[in-house]
Order: structure tokens, then C-alpha cells, then sequence
């Protein structure tokens, strides 16, 4: 019998047989400090969980929590092609930043407003998204720290948790934030008006039976009830909800974090990588410190620090929450559990993969003013084995139930991840300037969805715009009057006017429709199809007209 078996037979004899059975060993790190005022509960992290997971949470039905924080992306987003342009507001320069798409600006009404760096595109955060695993044991969040341990209530802006209450004062932001999930002016009391009546994760599939269970066809009004033990859906329940699920989130069976307990034995590459990690990168990653197995992945000291990921003008960093000079280009030291999957890296994701961040230290950063002095220490350090060496090593920080989203990291399929997103297809027919119009559709087609918005830009200001409407099209073009017509004509054809296009200049014109869906399963599975055309002097037979849209309708 191995030393590692007996290990586990010793400490762990009752559990033993299921353990050796799944090959997982029983929680490592203590469990994280929760706020006196919000005790877990099975059911709070239940609810939480389906409120993260829920896409009906924003306004425009379309974002998620768990959109921007994936568990098998190691709790960031995979969608690594969306670009903010950074301060100087330009795309495609140095300061661009990998970010996380949300919502288009719209109003309560759904309608599509203009936004001064995205138009009506989707709005991209201005920092790429770290990871909401492990998150319990900080006590200040966000890559500057901004959101600190006080929560007060939203909407009374009472202080309800006087401390460690972390994720309960960030859980607070996101739904209410114009770029993530809200309309312009939505209110927590709107959130917690617009809530009890929907069936929860009514857009997602794959709901994990345990969570199905905890649903079983209750509205969200009805599973507060029985989770708080008295009716009401309020702004801080859903926010206790969302914190209490996020305290359950804790990754602590990578083969490093089993090392600690004597149930993984590095391969002697994994250990070159580790000697050389300790060495030069475990002063400020302190989360990789062997006495995590008693206090958890804490940073007690020196959170802050600046490696020189780009010139503090780009982004100021902890600065802007402390206003000191010396904590410019500060960024909070991210725990490097999962970070195999979280690629591109730093909080701009200017680092594609853990080899350009090993190349980056390598090379001592990319910009040395008010850099950290251990980064010195780095520099001319590593040869080429060492890279791969501790590439190694940090693969061995990847707990595979985050990989494999397993509990507590299982989770539904988001509607935004399914075939049941909107399409567009084919391209338009141009009109004044050669501008081709081009539409846009980002919201569920969810039967009874009471606001749809579908839209058009890069168009001409104050022109009139209607939609020609089908339920079938072809994905290749039929010439019509000089038009590329898609909608099959099949006689379910109809048109609606729109009005005149709003914005700003030539070629930033745009315009949005928004609809309600019958609430009849008759639809489900059919396709509405659309191409919008606007009045155009310089297009074919006084038009231009834009690419096919599809809105894809389901129960
Ligand atoms: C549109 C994408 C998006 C959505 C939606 C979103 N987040 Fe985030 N989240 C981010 C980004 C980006 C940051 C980092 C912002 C910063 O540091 O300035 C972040 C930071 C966090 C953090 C801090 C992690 C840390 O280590 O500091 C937590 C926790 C978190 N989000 C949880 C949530 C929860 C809960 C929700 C839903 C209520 C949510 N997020 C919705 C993008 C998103
Ligand atoms: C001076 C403190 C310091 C040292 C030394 C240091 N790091 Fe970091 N590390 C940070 C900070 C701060 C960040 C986040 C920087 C940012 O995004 O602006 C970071 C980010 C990272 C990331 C990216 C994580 C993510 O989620 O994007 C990896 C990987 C990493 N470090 C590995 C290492 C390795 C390997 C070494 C040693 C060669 C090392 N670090 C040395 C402070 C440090």
C-alpha cells in the first residue's frame, strides 16, 4: 500500500472508499469566512446559482454572470476576440484591451441607444474578466480592489454587512451596470419587480438535475419563499443569493493543492518548475505558499503590485481607488488556481498564453516605470527549459472538477452558448457612400419574451427604415431589382415601419425595433426571419438594404 492511501485512509476513514473511487480527495482548504448576517444554506446557494446562471437577470434578457465567468474557462470568459479600445477610445492601438461583451445600450423600453465607443454594438468592459472561484477568501475584489467588504443596500444604501461581505457588495454592481447587464436607469427595485414571476433559468438548457430538482417548476417568487421561509423577492436576497453560491466556489483539488496533503507526486519537470516558481515568483503569488492548506488562498500582504503590464496613462490601476501617486500601475496579484484555462492573461489579456507570461517576466516586463523591484530579480532568470518547466508546474494548479465543470462547478448551458442565439447571415445591398447596412440581433427568441429588439447600423441618419419580415429565407441570395433578397417569399411575408434612423454623422445612423413574442408553443422552432431596407437616393430603386437577420423562436 502507498503512503498516499494511507494518508487518506487515516484522516479521511469514513469517506475513504468514495474518495479512492472518484479519485478526489475531500476539501483541502478550510472553508471560506462568511459574513454573520449571510449564513449558506443549501437552498441560498442554490437560488444563487440559478440567479448566475439565469440570462433573464439583465434587462435585455442576453447576459449572464456566468457569460463573462465560465467555469471551464477557469471562471473568465472564453470569448477572447471582443476588444474595448482602451482609453484613447481608438480601436486597433496599443492600449486595446481583451474584454467581456454585454449589453447593447438600450433604454426600459428596449430600445437601442447610442453609445460614444460602440454605437449599438455590444459594450466590451474595459478589463478582462477574472475569476469569481476562490473569490471567498478575498476581502477586496476587482483587479484594483475597488469593491471592498461593506455591503449596503442598493437601494437604501444602509450598511447591512459591516464586513467580509466582498462578493455581496460586487454581486451588487454587474446587474445595475449600464456596459454588463442593464438598461440606462435600471434600478435594484426594478430587478427585484421584474423577477418573481419568471421561471428560473427558463433560457438555459441543461440544467444539472440537482439544481432541477431544487427548481421543479417553481417561479422565482416561490423558491424565495422557501428559501428565506417568508415571501419576497428584495434586492438583497438576490444579492445574498448570488454571494452565498459564489462561498461554495471553492477550487481546491488541483494536483499542486493534493501535493500539500501527500496525494500527488510531481513529475520531476512539474518539479523543476516549482523549485524555480519558489524562487522567483512566490513573493507575491502567495496563494501558492504551502500554509494555503490552512488559512486558504488569502493575500495577507502586498495584494498590489506592478509588474509593468503596460504605461499607468493606459490604465492607473489601484491608484484610482487610493489616489496614491506610488500605487499607479498596481494590479491586484490574481490566484493562479485554473490558470490554464483563463487565457489571454492580465487584466488587459494582452498575454496570449502562460508562455508569453513566462516571456513576459523573462524580459522584465513590458514597461519599467514604478515597477515592482522582485520583477528585477526575474530578469535574465529563466532560460528557454525553465519556461516549459514552469509552464508545467502551473498546469498542475488546474482542479479538474473546474475543467470538467463537475459539482460545485457544474452548471446549465447559457442560451448565448446554444443554437438558439439570433443569426445574421449573407451581406446587404449598399446605398450613399457604398455604406452596406448591416443588422444586428442579440436578444432570445424565447416564446412570451416580452421585449425582443433586433436593429440595423451603419446606416445614414434620419432616413426612413422599415423590416421585411419571413419565416423562411434561403442562405443565398436571389437578385431582386438590384437587391440580395434572402426571405424565401414564401407568402408569410410582411413589412413593418420603423421610423426615421436615429445618430450622429454619416454612415453611424442606426435604428431598433422592439417586440413582444406570443407566448404559443405553436412558434417553437420556427425562424423569423428579416432584412431591413431604408430609404437610400444612391441604392437600387431608391433603397438600400441590409443582411438577413434570423430570430430563432423557442419554449
Ligand atoms: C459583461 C461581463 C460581466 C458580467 C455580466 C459580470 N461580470 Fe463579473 N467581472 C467582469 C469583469 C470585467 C470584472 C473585472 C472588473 C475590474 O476589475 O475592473 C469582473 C469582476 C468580478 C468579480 C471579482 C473577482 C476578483 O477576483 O476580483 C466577481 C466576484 C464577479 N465579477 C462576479 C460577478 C457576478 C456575481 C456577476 C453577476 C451578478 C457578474 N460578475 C457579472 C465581467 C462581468
Ligand atoms: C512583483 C510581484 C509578482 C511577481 C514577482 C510575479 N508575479 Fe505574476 N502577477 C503579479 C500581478 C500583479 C499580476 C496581475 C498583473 C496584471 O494583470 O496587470 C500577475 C499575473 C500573473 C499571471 C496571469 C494571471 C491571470 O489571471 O491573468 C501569471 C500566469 C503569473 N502572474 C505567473 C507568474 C510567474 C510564473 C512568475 C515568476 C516568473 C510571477 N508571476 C511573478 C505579480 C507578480
Amino acid at each position: 500500500m502507498s503512503y498516499n492511501s494511507l494518508v487518506i485512509r487515516r484522516t479521511w476513514t469514513l469517506v475513504a472508499p468514495v474518495l479512492l473511487a472518484t479519485g478526489l480527495s475531500a476539501q483541502i482548504f478550510p472553508a471560506p469566512p462568511e459574513p454573520a448576517g449571510n449564513p449558506s444554506t443549501p437552498g441560498k446557494v442554490a437560488l444563487g446559482k440559478a440567479l448566475f446562471w439565469d440570462e433573464q437577470l439583465s434587462s435585455s434578457r442576453s447576459v449572464a454572470c456566468g457569460t463573462c465567468h465560465r467555469w471551464d474557462s477557469g471562471g473568465a470568459d472564453p470569448r477572447t476576440d471582443s476588444v474595448h479600445p482602451g482609453a484613447d477610445g481608438v480601436f486597433g492601438t496599443a492600449d486595446d484591451v481583451v474584454g467581456s461583451p454585454g449589453v447593447v445600450r438600450h433604454d426600459a423600453s428596449g430600445a437601442w441607444l447610442e453609445d460614444a465607443l460602440f454605437g449599438v454594438q455590444p459594450k466590451v468592459t474595459p478589463r478582462k474578466s477574472p475569476s469569481p472561484i476562490n473569490a471567498a477568501y478575498l476581502t477586496e475584489l476587482f483587479w484594483d480592489g475597488r469593491a471592498d467588504d461593506v455591503f449596503r443596500d442598493p437601494v437604501t444604501n444602509q450598511v447591512v454587512l459591516a464586513s467580509g461581505a466582498a462578493l455581496e457588495n460586487q454581486a451588487a454592481g454587474p446587474p445595475v451596470d449600464e456596459g454588463e447587464m442593464s438598461h440606462v436607469g435600471r434600478s435594484w427595485t426594478d430587478i427585484a419587480n421584474d423577477l418573481p414571476n419568471l421561471t428560473p433559468l427558463a433560457l438555459a438548457t441543461n440544467v444539472p438535475a440537482a439544481l432541477q430538482t431544487f427548481i421543479n417548476g417553481q417561479t422565482y417568487a416561490q423558491l424565495f419563499q422557501q428559501v428565506y421561509g417568508t415571501a419576497g423577492v428584495t434586492p438583497q436576497r438576490i444579492i445574498f443569493a448570488i454571494a452565498a453560491y459564489q462561498r461554495a466556489l471553492v477550487s481546491d483539488q488541483s494536483p499542486f493543492d493534493r501535493s500539500l496533503v501527500g496525494q500527488y507526486t510531481f513529475t520531476p519537470q512539474e518539479n523543476l518548475g516549482r523549485l524555480q516558481f519558489n524562487a522567483l515568483c512566490r513573493n507575491c503569488h502567495t496563494d501558492l505558499e504551502a500554509s494555503v492548506r490552512f488559512t486558504g488562498p488569502t493575500f495577507p500582504t502586498g495584494r498590489y503590485r506592478n509588474i509593468g503590464v503596460r504605461p499607468f496613462a493606459e490604465d492607473p490601476g489601484r491608484f484610482n481607488v487610493t489616489q496614491v501617486v506610488l500605487d499607479s500601475g498596481k494590479f491586484k496579484v490574481p490566484g493562479l488556481r485554473n490558470v490554464e484555462l483563463r487565457a489571454p492573461y492580465f487584466h488587459n489579456g494582452s498575454e496570449a498564453t502562460l508562455l508569453d507570461v513566462i516571456d513576459f517576466y523573462a524580459r522584465g516586463g513590458n514597461t519599467n516605470v514604478n515597477q515592482d523591484p522582485l520583477i528585477f530579480n526575474i530578469l535574465g532568470a529563466i532560460s528557454p527549459n525553465d519556461r516549459t518547466n514552469m509552464v508545467a508546474f502551473l498546469r498542475t494548479l488546474t482542479d479538474p472538477r473546474v475543467v470538467n465543470q463537475q459539482p460545485p462547478f457544474d452548471r446549465p448551458t447559457l442560451w448565448s452558448e446554444t443554437a438558439n442565439v439570433p443569426t445574421t447571415f449573407g451581406t446587404g445591398t449598399a446605398g450613399t457612400g457604398g455604406l452596406t447596412p448591416r443588422a444586428n440581433a442579440w436578444e432570445p427568441g424565447l416564446l412570451g419574451n416580452p421585449k425582443v429588439t433586433i436593429g440595423v447600423d451603419r446606416v445614414q441618419p434620419s432616413t426612413f427604415a422599415f423590416i421585411a419580415w419571413d419565416l423562411f429565407a434561403n442562405q443565398a441570395p436571389t437578385a431582386v431589382l438590384g437587391h440580395n433578397v434572402y426571405l424565401a417569399q414564401s407568402g408569410a411575408m410582411a413589412t413593418s415601419g420603423v421610423g426615421l434612423t436615429q445618430g450622429s454623422g454619416p454612415g453611424n445612423g442606426f435604428a431598433s425595433l422592439t417586440f413582444s413574442l406570443p407566448p404559443d408553443p405553436a412558434f417553437a422552432g420556427a425562424t423569423l426571419f428579416g432584412q431591413w431596407l431604408l430609404v437610400d437616393a444612391n441604392g437600387p430603386v431608391g433603397f438600400s438594404s441590409s443582411n438577413a437577420f434570423g430570430v430563432k423562436l423557442f419554449q
